[in-house]
C-alpha cells in the first residue's frame, strides 16, 4: 500500500492551522509545532483551529468527488486525505498515509427490520474495513502525520486495544517510530492483542483497567517525552471527522437524520460534532444531524453525568465539577466500568467535555444499552452483513431503543457507526452462539446475558455420511 514520507524539508508549523484551548475562559493557542495534549496554562483539552480565509475549500462537498479520479496519488486514496482541504494541518507532502478510510455505507434492511425502522432507511457504515480493522486508523493517520512532522522517535498510548492495533500497525509499516502501548490486564480481547504483538510493539501491561493505563500513559509520556496518540490528542480527532465526510459522500451529500455512535473515550462523537459545525459554517452542509452517543450500561459514565445530572455544554462553561463528583462517588465505591464491549469499557472519557459540545451543536441524546442488547444487535448486524466487534453493536441496540421510545422516528434516515471489525472479539461472538452451556456462563453469563436469541448453532453430528446427510437435510 502506498505511502508517502515526507521530505524534511517542509516547516511544519502551519499558517493554515493552530491549536486553541476550548475553555471559552482561557482560549490560550499553540502553533502546530508543538506536541500537546491539554493547555499548559489550564489542563482543558485542545481543538485544531482553521484559518479557513487562507484554504482553498471546494464550493460543494461534491467537488471532493473529483478526488477519486487521482486515486493513484496516496493522497487521495486515503478515505481521510482524500478530504485534505479540510484537514489543513499537514501540508500534502508531510502526510502519511497507509490507505485507510477505504470504507463502506451499507443500507441494511434486516437491521432495519430489527430497530424498527422503514426499509432502505437504515445504514451501517463499516470502519471495521480499515487496515488495523477499526475506525481508529482515520484519527491515528492524522495524529502519526502530526507526530513525524514534530520528530517523534516513539508514540504511545493507553489502550483497550483497538488505538493500540492501529498505532503499531503505522509504526511498522512505515517504520518511523516505536509503539509503546499501555493496556489493563485482562481487559484486552485476543484479536486485537494478538495485532500489537505481531506488529512487534512494545507492550505494557499495566494490573489495572484502561482508566488506570490512561492515567499511567499520560504521566509516562510526559515524564519521558514520547508522544501520545489517545484521542485527547486534537489531531487524532482531525482524522475522524473524515468518517462523517464518507457517510455524507455515500449519502450523495444528503445529510441524514441521525448519527449514532458507541461512546467510550468519546473521542469520534466529539470529532462528529466538529465536522458538522465546520461543514455548516462553511456552507457546505446546509443542516446538522441529530447525534446519539450510545454507552455500555456497565460503563455509562455518560449516560449518568448527561441524563441523570444534567450535565450540558452550557455555552462553553459546563459544569465539570458535577462529572468530578461523579468520578470520587465511583472511586469510592471502588466502581470499576465492567462491559462485554471491552472497546467501551471506560468511566473516564477523556473528551467528555468535547462530548458535551457535539451534543449541544447537534440537538444529541445519549443513552445505555445492556451486555444483552449489544449481542442480540451485534448477531442481527452480523447475520445481515460484514459484522462488527461487540462495542460496536451499541450502536445498532442504541438506535433499536431509541426508536422504541419514540425519539428515532420510522422514517428517519438512521446511520450507525460500526467502529470495529467482527473478527476482533471472537470469544464473545462464539460464547453467543454456542451450544456448551458453560462456555456461555463463563463468558456471558457473568455478565448478565442470559440468552442468545440470535444464535446460529453448530449441529454436532457423528462422524457419519447417513447422519450428515440427514442432519443436513433436517436444518436446510
Ligand atoms: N468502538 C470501538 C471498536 C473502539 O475501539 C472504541 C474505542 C470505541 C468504539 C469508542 O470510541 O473512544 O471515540 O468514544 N476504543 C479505544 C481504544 C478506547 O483504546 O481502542 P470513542
Amino acid at each position: 500500500m502506498a505511502i508517502a514520507v515526507s521530505p524534511a524539508q517542509a516547516s511544519i508549523k502551519s499558517d493554515l492551522a493552530y491549536q486553541k484551548c476550548i475553555n471559552v475562559d482561557c482560549g490560550l493557542t499553540y502553533g502546530t509545532d508543538e506536541a500537546l495534549t491539554s493547555c499548559n496554562k489550564c489542563g482543558d483539552l485542545l481543538d485544531i483551529v482553521y484559518n479557513w480565509d487562507r484554504i482553498k475549500v471546494p464550493n460543494r462537498m461534491s467537488d471532493f468527488e473529483q478526488m477519486w479520479t487521482r486515486r493513484h496519488e496516496p493522497l487521495r486514496f486515503s478515505g481521510v486525505w482524500r478530504f485534505h482541504e479540510l484537514l489543513q494541518f499537514a501540508p500534502a507532502e508531510r502526510v502519511i498515509t497507509v490507505g485507510e478510510g477505504q470504507t463502506l455505507l451499507q443500507q441494511a434492511n434486516s437491521v432495519a427490520r430489527y430497530v424498527g425502522i422503514r426499509q432502505g432507511q437504515l445504514y451501517l457504515q463499516y470502519e471495521g474495513m480499515n487496515p488495523s480493522g477499526s475506525f481508529k486508523d482515520n484519527g491515528m493517520s492524522a495524529a502519526f502525520t502530526h507526530a513525524n512532522m514534530v520528530g517523534a522517535k516513539r508514540a504511545a498510548c493507553a489502550s483497550t486495544g483497538n488505538t493500540s492495533a492501529s498505532l503499531a500497525m503505522y509504526c511498522s509499516v512505515t517504520q518511523l517510530m516505536k509503539a509503546v502501548i499501555f493496556i489493563g490486564s485482562g481487559k484486552i480481547s485476543y484479536g486485537k492483542l494478538s495485532q500489537a504483538l505481531e506488529y512487534g510493539a512494545l507492550t505494557v501491561q499495566i494490573s489495572g483497567d484502561f482508566d488506570d493505563a490512561m492515567a499511567r500513559v499520560k504521566e509516562v509520556s510526559k515524564e519521558l517525552g514520547i508522544y501520545l496518540v489517545n484521542s485527547i490528542n486534537p489531531f487524532r480527532l482531525e482524522g475522524q471527522k473524515s468518517i462523517m465526510y464518507r457517510v455524507l459522500e455515500s449519502l450523495r451529500w444528503e445529510v441524514p437524520d441521525w448519527i449514532v455512535v458507541p461512546g467510550g473515550n468519546l473521542g469520534n462523537s466529539s470529532s462528529f460534532g466538529k465536522a458538522f459545525t465546520e461543514l455548516k459554517e462553511l456552507g457546505l452542509i446546509d443542516r446538522i444531524p441529530r447525534l446519539a452517543v450510545i454507552n455500555a450500561a456497565g460503563a455509562d459514565t455518560l449516560d449518568v453525568v448527561y441524563n441523570q445530572r444534567n450535565l450540558r455544554w452550557n455555552r462553553g462553561r459546563p459544569r465539570m465539577e458535577i462529572a468530578c463528583l461523579y468520578y470520587d462517588e465511583m472511586d469510592k465505591a471502588k466502581h470499576k466500568a465492567d462491559t462485554i464491549a471491552s472497546a467501551i469499557e471506560i468511566n473516564r472519557p477523556v473528551n467528555l467535555k468535547k462530548c458535551l459540545r457535539a451534543l449541544d451543536v447537534c440537538d444529541g441524546v445519549v443513552r445505555k444499552v445492556s451486555d444483552q442488547e449489544i449481542l442480540d444487535a451485534k448477531a442481527q448486524v452480523g447475520a445481515g452483513g460484514i459484522g462488527c466487534e461487540p462495542a460496536s453493536a451499541a450502536s445498532v441496540a442504541g438506535a433499536k431503543l431509541l426508536r422504541q421510545q419514540g425519539v428515532i422516528g420510522m422514517d428517519d434516515r438512521v446511520v450507525c457507526i460500526l467502529t470495529g471489525h467482527q473478527l476482533k472479539d471472537p470469544t464473545a461472538t462464539v460464547a453467543y452462539h454456542t451450544t456448551d452451556q458453560d462456555k456461555f456462563n463463563e463468558v456471558l453469563g457473568s455478565r448478565g446475558v442470559t440468552r442468545a436469541s440470535y444464535a446460529n448453532r453448530a449441529i454436532a453430528v457423528p462422524n457419519d455420511m447417513e447422519a450428515i446427510v440427514k442432519a443436513i437435510q433436517l436444518y436446510s
